[in-house]
C-alpha cells in the first residue's frame, strides 16, 4: 500500500441539526450509535469528485503520478451513473483514460472486496499498480424523513495506491454474502424488480430502508467470524493484531465485536463519531487518518473488517509496510 488518502466534504450535519428536523435527541443518537456529526456533500459534488480528491492524496503520498496507474477500482453504492462505471469517470478526471476501470457494488463491504481483488490482480502479475477507491454520497440515498436511518449516514471517500513489492503484505482474505432476504437493507426501487416511478419517488422508495435490529445482530457475529477466519488463513491469532480497522456503522457494534475478540479498544480505529457511516469509504478514510497520525509501523498486522448490504461481510489481514 504505497499511499493512502481521504476526503470529506466541508458541510457538517450535527446531532443538533437532526433535533430540529425530527423527534430525536443528541443523547439518543450518541448512546445508540456513537455518532456526533457527519459530512454532507454539496448538491453539485459527485461521488467521483470526492473519489478524485482522495485519490490525489493517495497518489501524492505514493510518490507516483496518475499516469503510472493502469487500473482503477471504485467501491460504491452511490455511483455517478447507473453506468458508466464511476471508476471510468474517475480515471478520466485523473487524466488516465485508457486505464482499466470498474466498480464494485457490495455496499459497506466494498473496500474489503476491492482490496482482495486489487491485491490479487497484483499478485497474479496482471498489474503492478492499482488505485482502489471507496467513495460514497450516501446523503443522496438517505431518507431524511426516517429518523431511524437518517442519523446514520455521511459522505466521503478514501483511496489506496497498491503496488507490487518484494514483501507480500496481503496476508489473507475472507469474503461472504447472503442474498436470501434483501429486505433487511436495500433501496427498494430503481432496479429491475421495481422500476422507479413518480409515485415511487414520492414514497421515497428510491432511498435506503433498513431493519436496524436484525442488521445489528448479524454485524457483530460476522465481524468476529470474518476476523477469526482471516487470521486463521494467515496462520495468525488475535494476539498478533496491531490494529483493527472496522467498517464504521455504529460504535456499539464496534465495541461489542472488540470485546468478544478481546482486542484492546485502543487498537481499534474509530471515526464513527465524526463521519458517521460512509459505507465503502469508511475503512479507507480511517486507514488514511491512522497513517496521517503516524501510528502505523512496518510489520504491523492490520485487520480490515466490514459488513453491510447484501447482506455481505469480509475481512482482510494485511501486513503494513511503508
Ligand atoms: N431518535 C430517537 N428515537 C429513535 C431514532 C432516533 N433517531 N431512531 C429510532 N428511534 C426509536 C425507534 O422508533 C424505536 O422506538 P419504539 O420502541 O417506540 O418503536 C426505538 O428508538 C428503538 O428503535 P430500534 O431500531 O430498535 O433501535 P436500536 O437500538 O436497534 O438502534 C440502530 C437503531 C442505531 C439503527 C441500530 O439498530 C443499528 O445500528 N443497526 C445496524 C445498522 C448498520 O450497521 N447498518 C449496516 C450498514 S448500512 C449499509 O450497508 C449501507
Amino acid at each position: 500500500m504505497a499511499g493512502v488518502g481521504h476526503y470529506v466534504p466541508e458541510r457538517i450535519l450535527t446531532n443538533a441539526d437532526f433535533e430540529k428536523m425530527f423527534d430525536t435527541t443528541d443523547e439518543w443518537i450518541v448512546s445508540r450509535t456513537g455518532m456526533r456529526e457527519r459530512h454532507i456533500a454539496r448538491d453539485d459534488e459527485t461521488t467521483s469528485d470526492m473519489g478524485l480528491a482522495a485519490a490525489r492524496m493517495a497518489i501524492e503520498r505514493a510518490g507516483c503520478s496518475a499516469s503510472d496507474i493502469p487500473c482503477v477500482i471504485v467501491a460504491t453504492v452511490t455511483p455517478d451513473y447507473l453506468f458508466p462505471a464511476t471508476a471510468s469517470v474517475l480515471a478520466s478526471k485523473l487524466g488516465i483514460d485508457g486505464a482499466a476501470a470498474f466498480d464494485i457494488e457490495i455496499a459497506c463491504s466494498g473496500f474489503i472486496y476491492g482490496l482482495t481483488v486489487a491485491a490479487s490482480l497484483i499478485r497474479a502479475g496482471v498489474y503492478r499498480r492499482v488505485l482502489l477507491v471507496g467513495a460514497e454520497k450516501l446523503s443522496s440515498i438517505t431518507n431524511y424523513d426516517d429518523r431511524g436511518t437518517a442519523v446514520l449516514f455521511g459522505d466521503g471517500a478514501g483511496a489506496a495506491v497498491l503496488e507490487a513489492s518484494a514483501e507480500d503484505c496481503y496476508l489473507s482474505s475472507h469474503l461472504g454474502s447472503d442474498g436470501s432476504d434483501p429486505s433487511l437493507l436495500l433501496i427498494p426501487s430503481g432496479g429491475t424488480v421495481e422500476p422507479l416511478t413518480v409515485d415511487g419517488i414520492e414514497a421515497k422508495r428510491n432511498k435506503m430502508v433498513m431493519k436496524g435490529r436484525e442488521v445489528f445482530r448479524f454485524a457483530v457475529t460476522k465481524m468476529i467470524d470474518a476476523t477469526d477466519t482471516a487470521l486463521a488463513k494467515a496462520n495468525l491469532t488475535r494476539a498478533d493484531i496491531a490494529y483493527v480497522i472496522p467498517h464504521q456503522a455504529n460504535r456499539r457494534i464496534i465495541d461489542a465485536a472488540a470485546k468478544i475478540l478481546d482486542v484492546l479498544i485502543d487498537k481499534v480505529i474509530i471515526t464513527v463519531d465524526r463521519f458517521g457511516n460512509t459505507s465503502s469509504a469508511s475503512i479507507p478514510i480511517a486507514l488514511s487518518e491512522t497513517y496521517g497520525a503516524g501510528k502505523l509501523r512496518d510489520g504491523d498486522v492490520i485487520v480490515f473488517v466490514g459488513f453491510g448490504g447484501g447482506l455481505s461481510w469480509g475481512a482482510v489481514a494485511w501486513k503494513w509496510s511503508a
